[in-house]
């Protein structure tokens, strides 16, 4: 098998192909009529949902053949991205008209704006006044809310919600049939549980699973395996671990679940929280107070906070938990 991300390998090209989303889809197509009446725009939503791949359709749209050319691409969160952005907008308006043919104006797509600080969107308020005639800026954020109010009002504003489970499980048929694959039983409908609206996963999850197998298919037992089913003993190990007080045992699991198996910070938290419930010792009122701690830990990993420390923090936590139990 060849070594393309299916991600990649099937990011669509055009607004057409974009799975879902068909109201985003229908007001874009009315901004992109003429390049003139395109506005700024933010995308805000659930990550996989098809952000970045619908900004770069627009920029290939507006700007034809040689897009790549004319479009930045940027990550927020770096520290230079600022700076590059200026430099770019500078360089930008510096072209004369005629030299550009018909590139109207760049197109700016910075990503992860929601990990921008307060001043720095200021500054990027102030560059989007200044060059709006030279260029566009598709804003791409988690959560729109941590965007500053006049970077908000001067935007067109999206907001990109899970994809639905019938319209995962399409296109992973889809991508199943290209690929020749033989998928065993209901594995589909296994891997869109498990990527919880977010389509890059899902087709992650079905790449995967075909790289365990030999030949071309797919069942359900590689599936569980791939996304981490077949740990949960390790998770409770190490819950119960920081439980009963041994933290930096726990510690040393997650460590390893971490670099062994190669699960993300959120893959761990998912699990921790699933098997949470199932542990017997513990009274329906601890499990909602223990459910009320791992809900804020997941909040600050999708706000972008550092794996490794959070997740021990959350052990910490859980350690707390029982001494403040026993001493109480
Ligand atoms: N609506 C969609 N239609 C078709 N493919 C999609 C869609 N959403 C996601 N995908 C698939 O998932 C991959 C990732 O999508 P994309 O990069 O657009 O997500 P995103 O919303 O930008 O996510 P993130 O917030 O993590 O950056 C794409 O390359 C594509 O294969
Ligand atoms: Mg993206």
């Amino acid at each position: 098998m060849s070594d393309v991300m299916w991600t990649e390998k099937y990011r669509p090209k055009t607004l057409k192909e974009v799975v879902n989303l068909k109201k985003i889809i229908t007001s874009l197509n009315a901004f992109l009529k003429s390049s003139a009446t395109m506005p700024h725009l933010l995308f805000a939503g659930k990550a996989g949902t098809g952000k970045t791949s619908i900004a770069l359709c627009i920029a290939r749209q507006i700007l034809g053949p040689n897009w790549r050319s004319y479009t930045l691409e940027l990550n927020a969160s770096d520290e230079r991205g600022i700076r590059m952005v200026r430099e770019r907008v500078k360089s930008f308006s510096r072209h004369s008209r005629g030299a550009l043919g018909n590139i109207p104006y760049s197109i700016i797509i910075l990503d992860e704006c929601d990990q921008m600080t307060a001043s720095a969107q200021t500054a990027l308020r102030r560059i989007m006044e200044t060059s709006s005639r030279v260029s566009r800026f598709i804003l791409i954020a988690n959560y729109s809310s941590k965007i500053i109010e006049p970077i908000q009002s001067r935007c067109a504003v999206f907001r990109f919600a899970a994809v639905r489970k019938e319209d995962m499980v399409k296109h992973l048929q889809i991508i199943a049939e290209k690929e020749n694959l033989k998928v065993i039983g209901n594995t589909i409908e296994t891997i869109v549980e498990f990527a919880e609206g977010d389509l890059r996963r899902a087709i992650n999850i079905l790449q995967t699973s075909v790289r365990y197998e030999k030949g071309m298919m797919v069942n359900e037992k590689t599936v569980l395996h791939v996304v981490g089913q077949v740990h949960p003993k390790q998770i409770q190990i190490m819950i119960n671990k920081a439980l009963n007080g041994k933290f930096i045992e726990a510690r040393e699991i997650l460590g390893e679940l971490m670099a062994s198996y190669g699960l993300s910070g959120v893959d761990i938290i998912r699990q921790i929280h699933r098997e949470l419930y199932k542990i017997s010792f513990l009274s329906s009122e601890e499990k909602a107070e223990l459910a009320n701690i791992v809900g804020e830990y997941d909040f600050r990993l999708t706000e972008g906070a550092n794996e490794d420390i959070q997740l021990s923090a959350l052990l910490a936590q859980f350690t707390k938990f029982t001494t403040s139990r026993v001493n109480s």
